[in-house]
């Protein structure tokens, strides 16, 4: 370890949690990492709240407004985890000011919005990633080395869903994720883009899609307080939901292959089902985020011997990351995954390159998501806008 690098974190709540938590485990468990982190300051706009959780996470002060934290001198990298109607805001001010910037997920609210936090990124120099976490399983990085050294042959499939039920009850109330001006889009932009990304790493550039959205319950009663999580508390007036409950798309992917792609908040018995299945020429590999531990390989073998096998992706002379953790088979959780992402982003700040999923990649992955809004719309099949 060679240095430090200040942090000023905004968004206090889920991903707050979650980040927090990477900053403070990260020179413990990866003492190689080559800048240490402080955590210097946390922001959100409740005073009570923000002041209990920089206490309780372990930051050394904390600002009510995202761009008094920008300005400071003693912070050298900003942590955008606030709702995406203030990604882009913040990541471009954070650019201008010199600070290297993890985002969290989707890169923006819109394509336009991606296209200038890239840009601002680009030409202030500084390093960027977008918070696509699920990249960091090492299951997932064993999928990827067994795609790329060629084990599976020629992909022909990507098969993807994204499973949650957490507002199947029409009283649930009209939290920031439903709102369209707050979020960008439901479904489509929450669970969706993980599983975008996810496709891009393993398989390749998605070239053309055709997609369908429905909202399923279009009115639901408005928050009592303004701000609410995803336990806040419904009044009796009732609000419009502007945006999806579910979203199904097709999509060719540049090298021949073939994907489906499955978002929703309405399966009932699925909390987090995020699950891919990769079949190529010579095998198949899946994965299911509720046994993310786990990878699943079927490979073109002897017949008496074939079938599909469980990797327990745990053994740290073989599997990514789990050699700073615990002895083989002591299983690892959703955490470690932000972790690892923070371990590989200060890496990438003390050489100067942003480690993928960098701010190019999220503008990327929100030109199939406006595709497939697009497509929605238009009933037709639409291409990408990369440019
Ligand atoms: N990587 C993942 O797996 C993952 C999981 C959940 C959420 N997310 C993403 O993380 C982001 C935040 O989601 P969350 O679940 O943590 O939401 P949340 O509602 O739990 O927390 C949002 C936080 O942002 C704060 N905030 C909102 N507007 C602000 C502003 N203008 N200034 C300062 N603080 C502000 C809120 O006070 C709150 O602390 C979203 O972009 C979401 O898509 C990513």
């Amino acid at each position: 370890m060679s240095g430090e690098i200040g942090v000023g974190l905004v968004g206090y709540k889920f991903m707050g949690r979650t980040h927090s938590n990477a900053y403070r485990q990260v020179s413990a468990f990866f003492p190689e990492v080559k800048l240490r982190p402080i955590l210097r300051a946390i922001c959100g706009r409740d005073e009570a709240g923000v002041s209990a959780a920089a206490a309780q996470f372990g930051w050394a002060s904390y600002e009510t407004d995202w761009k008094t934290l920008v300005a400071r001198d003693d912070i050298g990298l900003v942590d955008i985890s606030t709702p995406g109607s203030s990604h882009a805001p913040i990541a471009i001010a954070a650019a201008a000011a010199g600070k290297h910037i993890i985002c969290e997920k989707p890169l923006a609210n819109t394509l336009a919005e991606a296209r200038q936090m890239a840009k601002a990124a680009r030409d202030a120099g500084v390093i960027n990633m977008v918070m696509f976490n699920y990249r960091r399983v090492p299951a997932v990085q064993l999928a990827k080395r067994l795609i790329d050294s060629g084990r599976l042959g020629k992909i022909y499939h990507w098969r993807a869903v994204y499973l949650q039920d957490w507002i199947m009850d029409p009283n649930f109330p009209l939290v920031w994720r439903l709102q369209k001006d707050v979020a960008g889009s439901g479904t489509l932009g929450d669970l969706g883009a993980h599983i975008i990304d996810l496709a891009r790493m393993l398989v390749g550039e998605i070239t053309e899609v055709t997609g369908l959205t429905e909202t399923f319950i279009k009115q639901r009663p408005v928050l009592a307080e303004t701000v609410g999580g995803l336990g806040a508390k419904a009044g009796t007036e009732m609000g419009e939901v502007t945006v999806d409950d579910a979203a199904l798309f097709l999509a060719r992917f540049e090298n021949g292959a073939l994907g489906s792609f499955e978002v929703t908040r309405f399966a009932k018995g699925w909390a987090n089902g995020n699950q891919f299945e990769v079949n190529g020429s010579k095998g198949s590999l899946r994965f299911n985020l509720e046994r993310l531990n786990e990878l699943q390989l079927y490979l073109d073998e002897d017949p008496d011997v074939a079938g599909w096998r469980t990797i327990n992706v745990t053994n740290g002379e073989a599997h990514p990351y789990m050699a700073n953790w615990w002895p083989a088979g002591h299983i690892i959780g959703y955490e470690h995954t932000f972790t690892h992402a923070v371990f590989d982003f200060l890496n990438g700040v003390a050489d100067g390159v942003s480690p993928a999923p960098n701010f190019d990649d999220g503008v990327r992955c929100q030109a199939v998501l406006e595709a497939v809004e697009r497509s929605a719309g238009s009933r037709q099949w639409v291409e990408p806008e990369y440019e």
